[in-house]
């Protein structure tokens, strides 16, 4: 079940019928159609009922009404488009004026999220800041679409809403490491002699692995790896107002783990989330290539060792 809906449903269904709206139906959605664009550019079937719901939101889309939701949603499946995607990329679009915008609609596969397209939905919320809430209008408009999904045999009743973190590149599966080797040659924080702080405690085991780039300088030497290490706290600390650095674990294409919060301590990189999942951050920006071989490994090596210590959910 969905982490996210299952704490917003009760104040939103309160919040919906104390405000006295009008139950979401199927005839306020504005079709494909309506906003702009003729026929849905995508066939690939998708067999229903899906297991996975994917939830995204499209930062610089914000809009308050028809004529503009729909003006943006046309620009967006022009971007779509000229990626030589088939449609727009989303299932459905909720817009900040609550109301929802057909996509490609129920039948078709998405083009949202690459491994997830042939099993799941995907919905997008128009714009929303990193940080943010979208409007209760379009909440409550997400919420109800999602509970017509279920009701019309779309969305498994039991669906899940995996927590994806959108990147190019995914780590390759490696024959699984001895556990010796797995958790060895992790440099620990005495080693790049980390600032001493007291944060809040991690809910071990972890029940989601999330990876990331530090999106600043990279590092390739030991030496250099552990000033980088030491400067990302700083940076954490001094300037982002946290608790320490972001994240539990840093990679450097030295190919070696720096230990950052460590197993026990919470990062701050994923609001929601930072109790229940460690973060993995690749130190550099990792935009058109991927970390090198040496440090994927690294990465999956470290993720081999939190299942076999017990601290991470398989
Ligand atoms: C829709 O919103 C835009 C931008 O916020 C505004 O300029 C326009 O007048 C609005 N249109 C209607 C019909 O309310
Ligand atoms: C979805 O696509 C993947 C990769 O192409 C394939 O292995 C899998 O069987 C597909 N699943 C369904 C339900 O079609």
């Amino acid at each position: 079940q969905s982490v996210f809906w299952d704490h917003m449903r009760m104040p939103l269904w309160l919040c919906v019928l104390a405000l006295g709206l009008r139950a979401w139906d199927v005839s306020t959605v504005v079709s494909h159609k309506e906003w702009g664009a003729e026929a849905v550019g995508c066939s690939t079937p998708l067999t229903t009922p899906v297991d996975f719901l994917v939830t995204h939101h499209v930062p610089g889309l914000e809009c308050h009404n028809q004529t503009t939701c729909s003006q943006s949603l046309w620009e967006l499946r022009a971007h779509h488009m000229h990626n030589s995607w088939c449609d727009v990329a989303y299932n459905f679009l909720v817009g900040d004026d609550g109301r929802v915008y057909e996509g490609i609609g129920w039948k078709v596969q998405g083009m949202h999220t690459q491994g997830y397209n042939n099993i799941s939905l995907g919905f997008a919320f128009f714009g929303t800041k990193e940080g943010h809430s979208p409007s209760p209008v379009a909440l409550s408009a997400m919420e109800a679409l999602i509970s017509y999904a279920v009701q019309k045999g779309h969305l498994s009743s039991k669906y899940v809403q995996p927590l994806l973190v959108k990147g190019e590149n995914c780590l390759l599966p490696l024959q699984k490491a001895s556990p010796k080797k797995a958790c060895s040659n992790i440099i620990p924080r005495s080693a790049w002699e980390a600032r001493e702080t007291h944060c809040p405690k991690m809910n071990l085991p972890a029940k989601y692995i999330v990876i990331i780039h530090t999106a600043g300088r990279t590092c390739i030497m030991s030496d250099e790896c552990c000033l980088l290490v030491q400067d990302i706290q700083s940076l954490f600390i001094d300037r982002l107002n946290s608790c320490d650095i972001g994240y539990n674990f840093l990679v450097g294409q030295d190919g070696v783990i720096y230990e950052g919060v460590g197993w026990n301590v919470q990062g701050s990189r994923v609001p929601g989330y930072n109790d229940i999942a460690l973060g993995i951050a690749f130190m550099g920006t990792f935009l058109g290539t991927p970390p090198n071989a040496a440090a994927l490994e690294a990465a999956q090596n470290l993720i081999q060792c939190a299942e076999d210590k017990g601290y991470l959910i398989p």
